[in-house]
């Protein structure tokens, strides 16, 4: 795999802001803009949209003009409900946007005795129609040091999808999220390994990361690792495995509180900017 030699990601939605200039907007959700060699990829849209838009602004970045691809790390709303917001969806009309086939899918959760709808909110058809819809399951590195990781295979490491279903001919059935697709960038530094949700399992994807890369060296690993709702020894066994695995660790979106306990924590919050060289 090709390095790129100077990458910035920029942390557009999340559940935490972390700047007091300019003021930023959070929500339940998650969107990154990663810059790498002048190619601009926006990982996820983030939930309502509202905070990519406003926070993108205010940092100065113009998803009109700043970005080439847009990457949809799996269904959930969470992450690709801003696909509904009108000023974010002409911004990015009739970009390249890549994803996993099962993006599409209706998906639902099981929460407090009620099934609410969380999946993409427009069709493979209404997708097709706006944007030039690229839907893999394979790894693709489509800008030199950057992949779609495709799917990410399990190692035998937990894979985190309690209470998530989706459509099936007889109603609803467990949805294993395959859909759930990291981004890999490979950097001066090492590996830079970003997640949307990451229900694959965080150790899964480290190790898919390594293996379809062929890069051994991973510098950060940030993004959502779904560890909110797992008990706490489960927690600082992977947080363990992952500080051995990692120089920085940006536990976001739904990676849960202590996950960000962290000696290698950095803040991965809305307005966080890291820059890699
Ligand atoms: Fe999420
Ligand atoms: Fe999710």
């Amino acid at each position: 795999m090709e390095v790129a030699k100077r990458v910035r990601i920029t942390v557009l939605s999340d559940n935490f802001t972390s700047t007091i200039i300019p003021p930023l907007i959070g929500e339940w959700g998650f969107s990154a803009f990663i810059e790498a060699d002048g190619v601009g990829v926006l990982y996820d849209v983030g939930n309502s949209g509202l905070p990519v838009v406003h926070n993108a602004e205010a940092l100065g970045i113009d998803l009109r003009r700043d970005v080439d691809y847009v990457i949809l790390s799996h269904g959930h709303s969470d992450h690709t409900g801003g696909l509904a917001n009108q000023k974010l969806r002409e911004a990015l009309r009739g970009k390249v946007v890549i994803a996993h086939p099962n993006v599409s899918e209706k998906k639902f959760l099981s929460w407090r005795g009620r099934l609410d709808y969380i999946g993409i909110p427009l069709n493979k058809e209404e997708m097709e129609r706006e944007f030039r819809l690229v839907l893999t399951r394979e790894p693709l590195e489509f800008a030199k040091g950057v992949m779609f990781a495709g799917e990410v295979k399990s190692y035998g490491f937990p894979r985190y999808t309690k209470g998530l279903l989706k459509s099936s001919s007889e109603g609803v059935e467990q949805d294993d999220l395959l859909d759930d697709v990291p981004l890999y960038v490979n950097t001066p530094k090492g590996l830079v390994i970003i997640t949307g949700c990451g229900h694959s399992g965080i150790l899964n994807i480290i190790r898919h990361a390594k293996e379809v890369t062929g890069v051994e060296k991973v510098y950060a690993v940030l993004g959502g690792f779904h560890l909110l709702s797992s008990p706490s020894e489960h927690v600082d066994e992977v947080m363990k495995v992952l500080e051995g695995e990692a120089d920085v660790i940006g536990p976001a979106h739904c990676s849960g509180f202590r996950a960000r306990l962290t000696r290698k924590f950095i803040d991965a919050g809305v307005g966080s900017v890291i820059d890699i060289a």
